[in-house]
């Protein structure tokens, strides 16, 4: 399976349009020029020409020159409230093929309230939440404090520091004043779930496009399988489940308490993690299974990252966080990357995985494209 016209599309952090206003943290999730050049190289190590293209307004006139078999595609793009999906949106358009998750799933997970009802509606444990479009709405009765305060449609901590706990009407006030304005957007204010951070990735398909949905002995059941053997399948399906990996927020404990902007940028080579989290077995597979179904309920594809926090006062009990269908591929610092790492597959091997795993979705073989994208 070698031989792919692959292009490589992103939206470069130096490249991000400069406007007035932005909070300092605006453009946080996008690419570095060292991500894209590890990709680049990465696709070309698996046998494929490889090319990069900025993900913006100039993107379809160049693919309709370049016409690539696939894109590698970790546009993050740059605004609006589906701008994960545009580049895809385009790409269905021009009927090229792209890796990972298509229009409707990243517009939904970059949705954190929109995610959480599905979620909830499959009965998938997210923690209880309330949206807010300006400060002074009221706040739900069963809203108890402490909560947590976040944009509802951003990545990277961007708005998440140690001032997103709030324990007073006063501190929810101001918080989701600084979010409503500084991110010009509505604000999630959820449970404040006390305890570990973990997050875990997984590489492949279940099965075929067509089957978006766990089979229904897995949700709504009661009789969910965290088995050996219902993994298995899973795994047998064509899904490759990475180590779960906790956050060490332990040196941070007085200063940040969640996984915030700050560790995930300007301290992101010193945070220490663990992987695999020491966790039982058990939990491990509940992770695992619930990684799975997130991935499934939201339609995804290809590859994704969910995060999780474990509720020190109910047993560890596991909470949805999100769920990123666009995790960060940066070598050595990712998430996603680091999990690979530590079962011994290689940053080239992950992305080779990833766009194989989009190649056997698309029915492509070498060379050309065959099928057109479903
Ligand atoms: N309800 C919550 N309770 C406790 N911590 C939370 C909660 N929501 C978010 N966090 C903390 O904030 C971090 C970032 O939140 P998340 O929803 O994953 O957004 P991002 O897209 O920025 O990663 C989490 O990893 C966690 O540390
Ligand atoms: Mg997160």
């Amino acid at each position: 399976m070698t031989g792919f016209k692959v292009a490589v599309l992103a939206n470069l952090k130096k490249n991000a349009p400069k406007s007035a206003g932005l909070a300092e943290d605006h453009w946080d999730d996008l690419d570095s020029e060292t991500t894209v050049a590890a990709l680049v190289g990465a696709i070309e190590a698996g046998g494929h020409r490889c090319v990069f293209h900025e993900g913006n307004a100039d993107l379809y006139d160049r693919l309709r020159e370049d016409r690539p078999d696939i894109c590698f595609n970790i546009c993050e793009g740059h605004f609006g409230d589906g701008r994960e999906a545009q580049v895809p949106a385009l790409l269905e358009m021009l009927r090229i093929p792209y890796t990972g998750s298509k229009v409707l799933a990243l517009a939904l997970a970059l949705d954190k309230p929109m995610t959480k009802r599905v979620l909830t509606w499959h009965d998938l444990p997210t923690p209880a939440f309330q949206t807010f479009e300006n400060r002074d709405e009221a706040l739900d009765d069963d809203m108890l404090f402490p909560l947590f305060v976040k944009p509802s449609r951003e990545g990277t901590g961007m708005g998440v520091s140690a001032r997103s706990i709030v324990r007073t009407e006063a501190e929810l006030r101001e918080q989701l004043d600084y979010i409503v304005n500084r991110y010009n957007q509505t604000a999630l204010v959820e449970r404040f779930i006390s305890g570990r951070e973990i997050t875990l990735g997984l590489v492949g398909n279940i099965s075929g496009v067509a089957a978006r949905r766990l089979p229904s002995r897995f949700y709504n059941s009661g009789r969910r399988d965290y088995s050996e053997a219902g993994l298995a399948a899973l795994k047998a399906g064509g899904m490759t489940f990475m180590p779960p990996m906790e956050v060490d927020l332990a040196p941070y404990k007085e200063t940040d308490a969640v996984y915030s902007n700050r560790l995930k940028t300007d301290l992101a080579d010193q945070v220490g993690y663990m992987v695999p989290a020491p966790l039982p077995g058990p939990l491990v597979r509940e992770l695992n299974w619930l990684t799975a179904a997130v991935f499934r309920v939201i339609g995804c594809h290809d590859v994704a990252r969910v995060d999780f926090r474990l509720d020190e006062h109910d047993n560890f009990k596991p909470y949805i966080l999100e769920i990123n269908p666009l995790p960060g591929l940066a070598p050595e610092i990712s998430d996603l990357v680091i999990e690979a790492n530590a079962i011994g597959i290689s940053h080239t091997e992950l992305v080779n995985m990833i766009l194989e795993a989009a190649i056997m979705r698309y029915g492509l073989t070498t060379g050309r494209a065959i099928s057109l994208p479903r």
